[in-house]
């Protein structure tokens, strides 16, 4: 059953992202093709932010910092900026993004267990809000490149809560044993070490548990530890005024997935976090974009063989990886002919190999060659996941915003896939 999404009406028998029919998408930029909304976005933002300001106490901050990993295209960069929102990078490259879409670096902050001397060394330059620190040999090395740049660099130290986020094994980041963050041990260790050092300033914490995380409660697993910690650094003289709480909130894939209830969230937040007396941070990734997108394509074939229907996309597994690398439900549905008789289908792509699945046995409206189609909830972990595995160029990315489109990606020719390519002298 397709996923019912304001921002993606069906009008006569057509689905439309905002007011443009995807029909026309297709003929004009082709398939297969991510089509965003902007409005859902936004209201995503709106809906996140004024749960949190809301419970804010005067004197004390929220910044939502998007998790740029989950769509790192610059037009969404922008259009969140514009928003007033912040953005936590993991790489060189999405800081070069933010600052390109116009962050304010006091509202980045970075993550990532492997951050090289070059990482670390452009936040620093920079100036960016925080570094969040996650292992004690990597504060050493923020330690000795702001002393080489003779600047400050502003730390918090990410905590490893031992609980298990929601959502797939591969995305559960906060267990005993996964390797992110420091345990409680360390985190006192390395406020003791950054007292020593000269251009090291600890200001706090930060606490990711994973992905689709739907129950207030399994939050409260990771951070009921937390004001015990709190307490004991403080009255160690540590400074702990930052809290960075993660991002993880869920969407849905399916129309029965549960949400996390955002005023529950955002009261939890009031009797749980506000008492530790601490700005925070919140991450979320894939809950502002997860939804704005769908990925857009085109039935190449359907296939009749031993008794099974495969629907054959021209969308494949190195557009899209999520159900191949996760075994990730997506909802699929025609662009038109809605009401057609159901069939059951395999969905497959063209590349060669069976993990290119999107789905098995799934019951969808009949559709026929040339048809489109779109797979709902794309918009987190869909292009930026993409490659050009089996030569195929990636996708074209087009931003929707009420009545105006643009393409924010160009379809990837293939003089761009060849471009870096050389073939030796010798050869
Ligand atoms: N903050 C940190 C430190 C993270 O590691 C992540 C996600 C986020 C925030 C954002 O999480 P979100 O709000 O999007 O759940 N490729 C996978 C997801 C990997 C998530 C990695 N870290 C997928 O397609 O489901």
């Amino acid at each position: 059953m397709a996923l019912q999404n304001p921002f993606f009406p069906v009008k006569d028998d057509t689905m439309h992202v905002e007011r443009i029919a995807l029909t026309s998408i297709a003929e004009e930029f082709g398939t297969p093709t991510y089509v965003y909304s902007a409005g859902h976005i936004r209201n995503q933002y709106k809906q996140l932010n004024d749960a949190i300001q809301g419970i804010m106490p005067e004197g004390r901050s929220a910044m939502i910092c998007y998790a740029c990993k989950a769509n790192s295209n610059l037009a969404i960069l922008k259009l969140l900026q514009q928003e007033g929102c912040g953005l936590e990078v993991v790489s060189e490259g999405e800081l070069i993004r933010g600052l390109k879409a116009g962050i304010d670096p006091q509202k980045i902050v970075s993550t990532g267990v492997g951050k090289t001397n070059q990482e670390i060394r452009a936040q620093i330059e920079a100036d960016i809000y925080n570094i969040n620190v996650e292992s004690l040999p990597e504060l050493e090395r923020i330690s000795a490149i702001a002393d080489d740049m003779n600047k400050t660099a502003r730390v918090i130290f990410r905590l490893n809560p031992e609980v298990s986020g929601g959502g797939h094994h591969k995305i559960s980041t906060g267990r005993r044993g996964d390797k992110f963050g420091l345990m409680k041990d360390d985190v006192f260790k390395a406020y003791d070490m950054a007292k020593g050092m000269k251009n090291v300033q600890a200001l706090g914490l930060m606490i990711h548990i994973g992905s689709q995380v739907s129950q207030v409660n399994a939050f409260d697993a990771a951070f009921s530890k937390l004001p015990a910690i709190v307490g004991e650094l403080r009255a160690a003289g540590h400074t702990v005024s930052r809290l960075d709480i993660g991002g993880g909130f869920p969407v849905k894939y399916t129309q029965d997935d549960q949400l996390l209830d955002l005023s529950a969230y955002a009261n939890w937040v009031r009797d749980i976090i506000v008492p530790l007396d601490v700005d925070i941070a919140l991450e979320p990734g894939r809950y502002l974009v997860a939804n704005s997108g769908v990925l857009l394509t085109r039935v190449t074939d359907v296939k009749e063989a031993q008794g099974q229907n495969f629907l054959i996309f021209d969308a494949a597994m190195n557009d899209l990886l999520r159900p191949a690398m996760y075994d990730a439900y997506h909802e699929i549905a025609p662009v038109q002919n809605h009401n057609a008789p159901e069939t059951v289908y395999d969905v497959v792509g063209p590349v060669c190999e069976t993990g290119d699945t999107f789905t098995r046995d799934r019951t969808l409206p009949r559709m026929k060659r040339d048809d489109l189609a779109v797979i709902q909830t794309a918009g987190a972990y869909g292009m930026c996941m993409s490659s050009n595995y089996n030569t195929r160029p990636r996708a074209a990315e087009i931003l929707v915003d009420g009545d105006q489109y643009a393409v924010i990606n160009a379809r990837e020719s293939y003089d761009d896939l060849f471009a870096r390519e050389s073939v030796p002298a010798w050869l």
